[in-house]
């Protein structure tokens, strides 16, 4: 009986750090993505490679949304460019959750530049260029807490149980 506890206790243990791995990230389909059809495949690819859709909507943000997100950039040369793109045509916004959800998503898009994206990642296939990339990913946990709550209320979001 005691080892059946102890055993129970374990197992307990074992699902509740499994459960504290699970972290939730933002992906957005870029508009030269969702021009060009691939949104589907770019889902796709995010699924295979175990990060979970918990939510998802298509938008086309405003230039005010779009210089907020972006707000962490707004010294760089390329933020006024970067405001305008992501606020030209509709995007597809997704909270992805699953284990180490930021890094595996940053690994599953692939470096900014797609001339210099790995094979096989979703920018080495379906971007343009460095500015039209087809798709964003959160860069740390915070910004991905922060960024999935700039689009979803809680009621928008469907964890896995
Ligand atoms: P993202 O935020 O969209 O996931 O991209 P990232 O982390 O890989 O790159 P980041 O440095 O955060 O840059 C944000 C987006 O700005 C555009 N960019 N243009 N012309 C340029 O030199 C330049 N550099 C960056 C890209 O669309 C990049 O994804
Ligand atoms: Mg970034």
């Amino acid at each position: 009986m005691k080892k059946y506890i102890s055993s129970l206790f374990a197992s307990l243990f074992l699902l509740s750090s499994l459960h504290a791995a699970q972290e939730q990230t933002l992906a957005i389909i870029k508009p030269d993505a969702v021009a060009a059809d691939h949104i589907g495949q770019i889902i796709a690819r995010l699924e295979k490679n175990g990060l979970h859709v918990i939510a998802l909507k298509m938008a086309h943000i405003t230039k005010p949304q779009a210089e907020e997100f972006y707000a962490i950039h707004k010294e760089r040369p390329f933020y006024k460019d970067l405001v305008t793109f992501m606020s030209s045509a509709p995007v597809v916004l997704i909270a992805l959750e699953g284990e180490n959800s930021v890094a595996k998503n940053r690994e599953v898009i692939g470096a900014t530049n797609p001339k210099e994206a790995a094979q096989g990642t979703i920018r080495a296939d379906f971007a343009r260029s460095l500015s039209e990339n087809a798709i964003h990913g959160s860069d740390s946990v915070d910004n991905a807490k922060n960024e999935v709550a700039f689009f979803f209320s809680a009621n928008e979001l469907f964890p896995k149980k």
